[in-house]
């Protein structure tokens, strides 16, 4: 039976494509919200950044203008919170069943913890997948072929550093902007999990594809503090356990989502794809390593030795 009026209104807004993981998972917490508050609860969802971009999102956010987001790890030290570009260092985890063993441990009350002086509360994570190297000019095999591209990543210093190391030049812009940069030349290349290259369709604007699964991509689902403060308990709890069921829904997706994404990458034909060896791989982290120092200091070399061990 739906209700002719909703007793609580959410709003959640994100960059990227609705047949993403994060998509799909802001899709499935709507339905499920419906379901089970009998229309009671409406979640209205804003996908490919039509409500707000990577700029002004965590703002909008924090003024109560959204009151859920799930921006991606490395959106964050934009607040000047550095710890989750932890997930951002370059082959640290081999797998998500390793990110999954931080994010859903001991340590996740700690990662969200420096939120909270932002008037945000961290509720769960949720996974993309590992990401790739492409570029429009040529096949990036060696770390040499890196030097002096332009190269467009997240907010993330951590992310730059790494671009820097390969003698790259790192541009930071919005998801939204990145697929007509790079039509237009203004940056070369940049890196992506395969759900995102592909509906965002980088395909038709790049190259080269090198499946170099350096770094992780995830996210975090984030609430407005107050709000949720203010929500009755009943609510509170109807909402955490839909997130929960969401997520799990979510990161099944992740999965499905890119082995689909890189078939249809094949299928489309245009982008050419290069599977690298383990020496070129081992290349690549080598070269990318003399960032490493710089970057546990700044995250907090306390987290970054807990996360290698
Ligand atoms: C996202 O998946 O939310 C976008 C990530 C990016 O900006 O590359």
């Amino acid at each position: 039976v739906l209700r002719a009026q909703p007793r609580l209104r959410l709003r959640l807004a994100h960059v990227v494509a609705p047949d993403t993981p994060k998509g799909l998972m802001a899709t499935r917490l709507q339905a499920l919200l419906a379901q089970r508050s009998e229309g009671a609860v409406v979640l209205d969802v804003y996908p490919n950044g039509s409500l707000y971009s990577d700029a002004d999102e965590l703002e909008a956010l924090q003024w109560g203008a959204v009151e859920l987001l799930i921006p991606s790890l490395s959106k964050f030290g934009r607040l000047g919170t550095a710890v989750f570009e932890l997930f951002d260092l370059p082959f640290l985890f081999a797998d998500r069943a390793a990110v999954r063993r931080v994010v859903e441990g001991e340590w996740a009350r700690e990662l969200f913890e420096p939120l909270q002086r932002h008037g945000l509360l961290g509720l769960g994570f949720l996974d993309n997948g590992f990401k790739h190297m492409s570029a429009r000019t040529h096949p990036l095999r060696e770390p040499r072929d890196y030097r002096g591209l332009r190269m467009r990543v997240q907010p993330s210093l951590t992310i730059a550093a790494q671009m820097r190391a390969l003698g790259a030049y790192p541009v930071m812009m919005d998801f939204a902007a990145t697929r007509h940069a790079l039509a237009r030349g203004v940056v070369d290349g940049t890196e992506n999990p395969l759900t995102n290259f592909w509906s965002g369709r980088m395909h038709e604007v790049q190259r080269h594809l090198t499946l170099s699964a350096h770094g992780y991509l995830g996210y975090a689902v984030v609430a407005n503090a107050t709000f949720w403060a203010h929500l009755p308990q009943p609510e509170r709890r109807l909402i955490e356990v839909a997130l929960a069921d969401a997520i799990a829904f979510g990161n099944a997706m992740a999965l499905q989502q890119e082995q689909r994404a890189l078939q249809a990458l094949r299928d489309d034909g245009r982008i050419q794809l290069h599977y690298p060896s383990p020496e070129e791989r081992e290349a690549l982290r080598q070269a990318m390593a003399p960032a490493d120092d710089a970057l546990a200091a700044r995250i907090g070399p306390r987290w970054v030795r807990a996360m290698r061990e």
